[in-house]
């Protein structure tokens, strides 16, 4: 066959899959910047239902294959054993195994960044995985195992890829192809945005006698004499920082950003800065917090940072619904670590010369609580 013979007969079986629709300038751009050109050896392979389809055929008409197309087949041990070598990933459930065999030689597997068996199953298991936990989230969106299942899912854990690496972003080619969102719109980007992103409370937060509300620009000043003190900072992570330095801090702080690191000043009713606190959400399916407090020279021993904590852990708990709130801390810090005891929160972590602050290895402590200690004790 020539090769223009080859290249329209692989164009045609390419249309009888996938329909033929139009591919734009930007879906073509795409696809040229992550995928490459078809060997006439592949072409002739994929007519014989020996390698998969192209992925995409562009504008002009060029067939398109992932840069590792033939890679399965060499680890596989050969092309005559692709077969059988990709469908012992379905070991006692051929039937499965022979119709993902199907789909991955229809070349429709564009999704995934990595067209491998093993990824192929990962990428069904996880969405399984994400179905199930956007379910019961709109029952109840602070549902903790839900949110493990759709952290998991989404971002993967330790040992566990997610959906977000493995999935492309794909094309409005594909939009027209699969007839709906692509995989990565509808199983990364919709339940990050519905679950996976925090919804800021109404500031202020008011305590019996504090007002905790986002920073200001004019909160610099009352900052300033904190930071600038040797002693006050010394275990803290950061050093002591000079009045321009406390500017650009407080200024970075005003930027709301992402909303995963909450900083807050911590004001008396009459306005007077006395301290700040910070709640950093993090951990799978965003279910845990990381809380944090200062209270600035001259207003320590008056309770205020407790006070100010426990409406900090209300929030995480009752606003985020997390499931676990950390604080870590120098282990020299005695006044944060008996902070953490009155906070009713449980020593759970004691490190031995863990990190490097300041010219030395430091021991550091972490206290946790869980949303159902806190609930009990509130
Ligand atoms: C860590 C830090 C926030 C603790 O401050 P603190 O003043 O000890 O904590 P509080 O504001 O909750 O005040 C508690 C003290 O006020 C007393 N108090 C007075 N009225 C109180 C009230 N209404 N409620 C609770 N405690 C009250 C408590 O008895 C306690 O005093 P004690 O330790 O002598 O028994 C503060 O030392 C600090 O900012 N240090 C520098 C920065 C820093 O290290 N930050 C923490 C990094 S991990």
């Amino acid at each position: 066959m020539g090769d223009d013979t080859l290249r329209q007969s692989v164009h045609d079986r390419f249309v009888a899959v996938n329909g033929d629709h139009p591919m734009t300038a930007e879906d073509d751009a795409y696809v040229r910047a992550h995928f490459v050109p078809a060997s006439v050896e592949a072409l002739e392979l994929m007519l014989a239902d020996r390698l998969p389809l192209p992925s995409y055929v562009l504008g002009d008409g060029t067939p398109m294959v992932p840069a590792d197309h033939g890679r399965p087949a060499e680890i596989a041990g050969g092309i005559d054993r692709l077969h059988d070598w990709f469908v012992a990933f379905w070991e006692g459930d051929p039937e499965t195994g022979e119709q993902e065999w199907v789909a991955y030689l229809s070349g429709q597997y564009v999704c995934l960044r990595e067209v491998l068996p093993m990824r192929i199953k990962h990428k069904a298991e996880r969405i399984a995985e994400a179905a199930a936990a956007v379910d019961l989230l709109r029952r109840d969106p602070h549902d903790p195992v839900a949110r493990g299942m759709l952290g998991e899912a989404v971002d993967g854990v330790l040992g566990v890829p997610g959906l977000d690496s493995m999935l492309r972003p794909m094309t409005a080619y594909d939009r027209l192809r699969f007839g709906g969102p692509t995989s990565r719109e509808q199983w990364v980007d919709a339940p990050r945005a519905e679950f996976l992103t925090p919804t800021p409370p109404t500031w202020p937060l008011r305590t019996e006698r504090l007002v905790l509300r986002p920073y200001e620009p004019a909160d610099a000043d009352a900052f300033a004499v904190g930071w600038a003190s040797e002693e006050w900072t010394s275990l803290l992570l950061s050093r002591p920082m000079n009045r321009a330095e406390v500017g650009e801090m407080v200024r970075r702080r005003t930027e709301l950003g992402d909303g995963l690191f909450i900083s807050l000043a911590v004001a008396t009713q009459d306005g007077t800065v006395v301290g700040d606190s910070m709640l950093h959400l993090q951990g799978t399916g965003l279910s845990e917090g990381e809380i944090g407090w200062t209270v600035l020279p001259g207003f320590g021993g008056h309770g205020y940072a407790t006070e100010a904590a426990r409406a900090v852990l209300r929030l995480g708990f009752e606003h985020f619904g997390l499931r676990r709130i950390v604080a870590n801390l120098d282990a020299r810090n005695d006044r944060s670590a008996a902070l953490c005891e009155r906070l009713g929160m449980r020593r759970e972590v004691d490190r031995v010369a863990d990190f490097w602050s300041k010219g030395t290895w430091t021991s550091s402590y972490e206290y946790a609580l869980l949303r159902e200690e806190w609930a009990a004790g509130a």
